[in-house]
């Protein structure tokens, strides 16, 4: 018999015919022996008591599993796997997407149009900003936070960072904050990383600087944040995620200074393929060859039957 697996969401079709080749695609989670979830699930105590005692593995289709409660899991002796680096050119590319968008106003142009706003090419008509010559301060130098180094420093951008290794300097926050013109987020959303960006850092920003969040909402205190661009005290931000998501604050609609999008930072065809295999890849090796996954998070959970 093959195992029954849930999936909470439509996956993409290659990545469903590999599963439906191995497992049985339950409508139900009850009784389930591997599940795949995605970050806006909350994955739980809750979840693994609906699921039942043959859970044995839980697929989080992307890298961050902040959703998962994974000293849970490792409690009841369930193996949590993420979908790390297939993910990363696909998440920089957006953070240089939006980055661009905010700087040369590319989205505040796009709604002109649409609103058949009256206007005329002129000298001084919506002036934006380039990337050469900034400073990019990296928090996280991580996967992602690497690759946006290397295709801004393409862009001609100075890069400096917090948190990580790599061949650009390396600041302390405070000084990272004080420094850049642009302030990019690429931490998982952790106990110590919850609100990183609040009231006293937005402060240190300069007035001109940006904010660009492709990493988790909950890494910045989004009302201080609105308050801050509402009174011009930092220049804008570009947004791909949100502290309540899929809420966005009321605050940030009506700014014409922040460019926000639905949560697309991994969202390429070939990305979310690729996220998809992994997880095939975690339940198969758990279910099928019970063995334990290469992307594991808790490998202290496995237990083999
Ligand atoms: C991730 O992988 O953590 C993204 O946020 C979802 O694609």
């Amino acid at each position: 018999m093959k195992p029954q697996v849930f999936l909470t969401r439509r996956v993409p079709d290659p990545v469903l015919g590999r599963l439906v080749a191995s497992f049985a695609i339950s409508d139900e989670i009850a009784g389930s022996a591997g599940l795949v979830t995605i970050p806006a699930d909350v994955v739980g105590g809750g979840l693994f008591d609906v699921a039942g005692s043959d859970l044995r593995v839980v697929a989080n289709f992307g890298v961050g599993y902040d959703s998962v409660d994974v000293a849970e899991a490792t409690r009841r002796g369930i193996v949590v796997s993420n979908t790390p680096d297939v993910l990363t050119e696909a998440t920089a590319e957006l953070t240089i997407a939006l980055l661009l968008a905010l700087l040369r106003r590319v989205a505040e142009g796009d709604r002109l149009v649409r609103r058949r706003d009256e206007w005329a090419l002129a000298p001084t008509f919506m002036l934006g900003e380039g990337l050469a010559g900034k400073t990019l301060g990296i928090v996280g130098l991580g996967r992602i936070g690497r690759e946006v180094a290397r295709l801004a420093e393409a862009f001609g951008m100075r890069i400096v960072h917090t948190r990580g290794s790599g061949p650009y300097e390396e600041l302390p926050l405070e000084r990272l904050l004080a420094e850049a013109d642009v302030v990019s987020l690429h931490v998982p959303l952790t106990p110590e990383t919850r609100h990183l960006i609040g009231v006293r850092e937005l402060a240190l920003m300069r007035p001109n600087a940006v904010l660009v969040n492709v990493s988790r909402g909950p890494v910045v205190a989004e009302a201080a944040m609105v308050d801050a661009l509402a009174e011009g005290r930092i220049a804008g931000a570009a947004l791909d995620v949100y502290e309540h998501e899929p809420e966005v604050s009321a605050g940030l609609i009506e700014l014409e200074n922040v460019v926000l999008l639905p949560h697309l930072g991994s969202s390429t065809h070939a990305a979310r393929e690729a996220m998809g295999m992994l997880c095939a890849d975690a339940l198969e090796a758990v279910l099928l060859r019970n063995e334990l996954p290469a992307n594991a998070v808790n490998p202290e959970a496995w237990d083999p039957e």
